[in-house]
């Protein structure tokens, strides 16, 4: 799927081209695929530019879904509707809504996701309120479903990663990227650096 209105900033595509690949690397390594007809979250989206890369990995077979983003930030989610809800395949039924994802009483009206990707998490910004999110993310998967997370930062990864697994998720595989883009703005930092995939228990 091609976005219907060009990424915001140069080397997007690149990346989220590089991240379908390490995307790849992480299912096959936990041995996942998706059901027939999936339902798919991208929580914390942003401007969801990963959308393409993220159904084509996860879903390229499926002739019918659900995909939703949410993010607190009305405009990314606007940028997101304009990129991706007019280059849906027929049967595919994209959504992206501005909301709280900590709000647990919201996310339980939410059908349950057979995949769940939080990208570039930023569990050390607010470990409480994050905290919130894996829970309400790990609540919110099918029977057999997966979450999906990646990290800018080795250290955030892994606190992240034991956040998770106190709240009950086991970890189903761990990709370090292997061309991680480094982003000069911090040390260590670097584009998707780290994949994790978690089922709920
Ligand atoms: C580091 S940014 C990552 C954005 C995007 N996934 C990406 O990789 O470009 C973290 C995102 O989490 C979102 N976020 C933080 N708390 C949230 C909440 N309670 N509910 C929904 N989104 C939240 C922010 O608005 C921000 O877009």
């Amino acid at each position: 799927m091609q976005p219907a209105i060009p990424f915001t900033f140069p080397g997007i595509g690149a990346d989220v081209g590089r991240l379908g690949a390490l995307l790849g690397l992480g299912l096959r390594a936990a041995g996942w695929r998706a059901p027939a007809k999936p339902a798919l979250l991208n929580l914390a989206c942003g401007r969801a530019d990963e959308t393409g890369v993220l159904l084509a990995a996860v879903a390229a077979r499926a002739t019918d879904l659900f995909y939703l983003g949410i993010d607190l930030r009305p405009p990314e989610i606007a940028e997101a509707r304009a990129r991706w809800i007019p280059a849906a395949a027929p049967g595919w039924q994209l959504d992206f809504r501005a909301g709280d994802a900590a709000r647990t009483d919201r996310m339980k009206q939410l059908p349950p996701f057979d995949f769940i990707f939080i990208r570039h998490q930023n569990y050390w910004h607010a470990p409480a309120v994050w905290e919130v999110l894996f829970k309400n993310a790990l609540a919110a998967l099918a029977p057999g479903g997966l979450l999906a997370i990646t990290s800018y930062f080795d250290r955030e990864h892994d606190l992240a990663s034991a956040c998770l697994l106190q709240c009950g998720a086991v970890r189903r595989a761990e990709v370090p990227h292997p061309h991680s883009r480094p982003l000069p703005d911090a040390p260590g930092k670097s584009v998707d650096r780290r994949l994790a995939l978690f089922s709920a228990g």
